[in-house]
């Protein structure tokens, strides 16, 4: 394999598995710009038929607001396509040609040890990028479960996808620096910023992001204030858009509960300590936006 001597550029063909909400805004920033071709593959057909409508929504906005004509509408949604993991068919015909894969599939190691699987026996080649977009799980042990460990990073994306500038890049133990450079020439590619996180828990976004909306979510426990004059403290006070409570209510309370846990597991100091209060709104099954309950009613 010419893998590690290959010099890093952009890839031309891109995989998504999982087209849930961060992989149809992966796709959405992959495929705006030309040279990118895009394939989506998720389990479901459900996902995929919701990821094109989302990514046809986004498109026809952007061109309201002329920021796209409707040929440059067309060719976006050309430029991808979408199959179900489940189609073998399919997948031995793209797999092969993808140059990088991201993999945006729920946070649970089992499942995606499914997908790198499925994306091996399709036939992936060994000098393709394996992306992981997990923001809880350790890059160096997702990389021990895939041939040529290598070519593993971390590409932790921020919600919503199309708007945040940054990408934060994580590289784990084994990533060698073809990859790391791919990956680099990638998010250029994808008309990104990126911040490069050595492999610990939480990287560098959620080590810092996470902790402190747990504190907001102390302070709302202990009376210091209400969740309105938290919001507004941090909000007016330290010109952030959303106050930590409301961004909570954003990202799902369920995520925040869950990276503050591998947060306190994996560190293990007690400063990481899930709010009593958090773990109340989650057991009560008040996760926030989308459950239209959280410490915000919407
Ligand atoms: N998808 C695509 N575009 C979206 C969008 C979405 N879901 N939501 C908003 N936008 C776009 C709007 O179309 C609008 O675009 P234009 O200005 O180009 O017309 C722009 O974003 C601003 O939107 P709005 O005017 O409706 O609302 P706003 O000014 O209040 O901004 C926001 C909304 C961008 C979400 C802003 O409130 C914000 O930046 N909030 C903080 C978000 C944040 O911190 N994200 C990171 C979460 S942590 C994470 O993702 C990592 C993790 O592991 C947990």
């Amino acid at each position: 394999s010419s893998s590690s001597s290959a010099s890093a550029s952009a890839p031309v063909r891109l995989g998504v598995v999982g087209c849930g909400q961060m992989g149809a805004g992966i796709a959405i920033v992959a495929a705006r710009h030309a040279q990118i071709e895009v394939v989506g593959l998720d389990a479901y057909p459900a996902s995929l038929d919701r990821a094109r409508q989302f990514m046809k929504d986004w498109a026809d906005k952007e061109a309201k607001k002329g920021r796209m004509s409707s040929e440059e509408v067309v060719a976006f949604m050309g430029r991808v396509k979408f199959h179900e993991l489940g189609d073998s068919a399919a997948m031995k015909a793209e797999v092969p040609r993808l140059d990088f894969v991201i993999e945006a599939v729920s946070e649970n190691l089992d499942t995606k040890r499914a997908v790198f699987d499925a994306l091996q026996s399709a036939g992936l080649r060994a000098d393709s990028v394996l992306a992981s977009n997990t923001s809880s799980i350790s890059i160096t042990k997702l990389a021990a479960q895939v041939e040529r460990p290598e070519r593993v990073i971390g590409m932790h994306f921020m919600n919503p996808v199309p708007v945040m500038p940054l990408v934060e890049v994580i590289r784990g133990l084994r990533t060698d620096q073809t990859t790391l450079d791919t990956t680099l020439n990638l998010v250029t590619a994808m008309k990104k910023e990126h911040s490069t996180s050595a492999d610990r828990p939480g990287f560098i976004a959620n080590r810092i992001l996470m902790p402190y909306i747990n504190e907001a979510v102390f302070a709302l426990q202990e009376g210091v204030g209400t969740a309105e004059d938290i919001d507004k403290t941090l909000r007016l006070g330290t010109n952030v858009p959303m106050g930590p409570l409301t961004l909570a209510d954003f990202i799902g309370l369920d995520t925040c509960l869950s990276i503050m846990q591998v947060l306190h597991r994996d560190l293990g100091d007690s400063k990481y300590r899930p709010a009593p209060l958090l773990v109340n709104y989650v057991e009560a099954g008040w996760l926030g936006k989308k459950t239209k309950r959280g410490f915000y009613a919407y």
